[in-house]
C-alpha cells in the first residue's frame, strides 16, 4: 500500500504537532527532527526529549510508528547513537543528507556531505555494520549541493552501502525551497536503485500528489509543510486514492484539533515558549484558513494560552 509519510521538520514537527496530525488521519509513517550528532554518544535523555514517543513503543498516540532521524557525519558517532536510538525503540534510523542550514554544514553534516558520495557511503555502511543487518535503516537525501551531477553515484553508494530505503526531497541546496521539485529526477534515481524510493517536496494539494507520484513513479511519498499548513491533507489524498469525493475541512472542523494543540503546548512546553508555538502554527494555518490568519493578528501581541486559546473559541 502506498504511504504518506509526515516529513522531519526541525522546530515544527515535535511530538506535539505529530499527535495532532496524525490523530487526524491519513499519515502511516512520522520521522523526528534531527538529532544532532558531533563526536559524543548522547544519553537517552536527548532521545527521549526529540522522541518521546519512545515511552508509548516509538509511536504516536494514535498508533503512528515514529523513526528517529540522525544527522552528522562522523561515522562512529552516528553508528553509535544509531545503535542507541534502536536499543531504546526506534523502529529504525533515518540518517540525513539534506539539511541546508549553514551551521550544520560547516559542521559537515547534512547536504554537503552530497558533495564526497564516498562519505556518504562511508557513513551508511559503518552505521549498517553496527546495527546489524536486522534494523530498518533509510537515508534522506536532496539531488545534489550546487549542482544534480552526483545525484545518482549519491543513491547508488546509499544502496550499495546498505540502506533499506531512500527519501529523495527533489531540489539541491542551493535551490533551497524555491519550487519547483523536480519529480522527474526521482525517477532518474528510481531508475538506477532496487530499494524504495521515497518522493518529497512541494506535495500541496492532492493533485500536487498525483503527479508527484506519476513523474517520480514513488510508491511512497513524504509530505511536510503541506501537512503544516492543511492538516487534513493525507485525508485528502487517502479519500482521492479510494475514488471517495475529497472534502476540505473547515475551520470549525479543525478548531478541536487546534485547542487539543494548545492543552498539549500548555502540558509540555516551558511557559516563556508556549505562546510562540501557538503562534507559529496559527500562522502557518493562516495560508489556508482566513480564520487562523484573523487569530494570528489579533493574538500577535497576546502572551497567555488562556487569551489565545479565546481567541480560537471564538473564531468558529
Ligand atoms: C522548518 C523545516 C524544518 C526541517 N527540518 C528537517 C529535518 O530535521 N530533517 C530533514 O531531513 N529535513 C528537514 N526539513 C526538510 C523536510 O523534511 C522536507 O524535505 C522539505 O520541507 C520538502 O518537503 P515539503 O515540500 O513537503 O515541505 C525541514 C523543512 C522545514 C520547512
Amino acid at each position: 500500500m502506498s504511504r504518506i509519510i509526515l516529513a522531519p521538520m526541525e522546530g515544527l514537527a515535535d511530538n506535539i504537532l505529530r499527535d495532532c496530525l496524525t490523530q487526524i488521519g491519513g499519515i502511516d509513517l512520522c520521522v523526528t527532527e534531527f538529532i544532532r550528532v558531533t563526536t559524543q554518544l548522547l544519553p537517552p535523555k536527548v532521545f527521549h526529549r526529540l522522541c518521546p514517543e519512545l515511552a508509548n513503543g516509538c509511536k504516536t498516540p494514535a498508533g503512528i510508528p515514529v523513526r528517529i532521524q540522525l544527522l552528522g557525519s562522523d561515522p562512529e558517532a552516528l553508528a553509535a547513537n544509531a545503535v542507541r536510538a534502536l536499543e531504546l525503540g526506534s523502529p529504525g534510523i533515518d540518517l540525513n543528507f539534506g539539511c541546508p542550514a549553514k551551521t550544520v554544514n560547516r559542521s559537515q553534516g547534512g547536504a554537503v556531505l552530497l558533495q564526497e558520495p564516498k562519505r556518504v557511503a562511508h557513513i551508511i555502511a559503518t552505521v549498517r555494520h553496527a546495527i546489524g543487518d536486522d534494523a530498518w535503516l533509510s537515508a534522506k537525501m536532496r539531488l545534489g549541493f550546487a549542482t544534480k551531477d552526483l545525484a545518482l553515484e549519491n543513491a547508488q553508494r546509499i544502496q550499495g552501502a546498505g540502506a533499506n530505503e531512500l527519501t529523495v526531497h527533489a531540489r539541491t541546496k542551493v535551490e533551497g525551497y524555491r519550487p519547483p521539485a523536480h519529480w522527474q529526477w526521482i525517477k532518474k534515481i528510481r531508475q538506477v536503485v532496487e530499494i524504495p524510493v521515497i518522493a518529497n517536496g512541494e506535495v500541496w494539494t492532492p493533485q500536487d500528489y498525483a503527479a508527484c507520484r506519476k513523474a517520480s513513479g514513488s510508491e511512497d511519498v513524504m509530505v511536510g509543510r503541506g501537512l503544516v499548513w492543511k492538516p487534513d491533507l493525507a485525508l485528502q489524498i487517502r479519500h482521492q486514492r479510494a475514488g471517495q469525493p475529497v472534502q476540505e475541512w473547515s475551520w470549525p472542523a479543525l478548531v478541536p484539533t487546534v485547542l487539543y494543540f494548545i492543552d498539549l503546548v500548555d502540558a509540555q512546553v516551558a511557559v516563556k515558549f508556549q505562546d510562540a508555538r501557538v503562534k507559529q502554527w496559527l500562522k502557518l494555518l493562516g495560508r489556508v484558513y482566513p480564520q487562523a490568519n484573523a487569530c494570528f493578528e489579533q493574538g500577535k501581541r497576546l502572551k497567555t494560552l488562556n487569551e489565545l486559546r479565546s481567541l480560537v473559541i471564538h473564531s468558529q
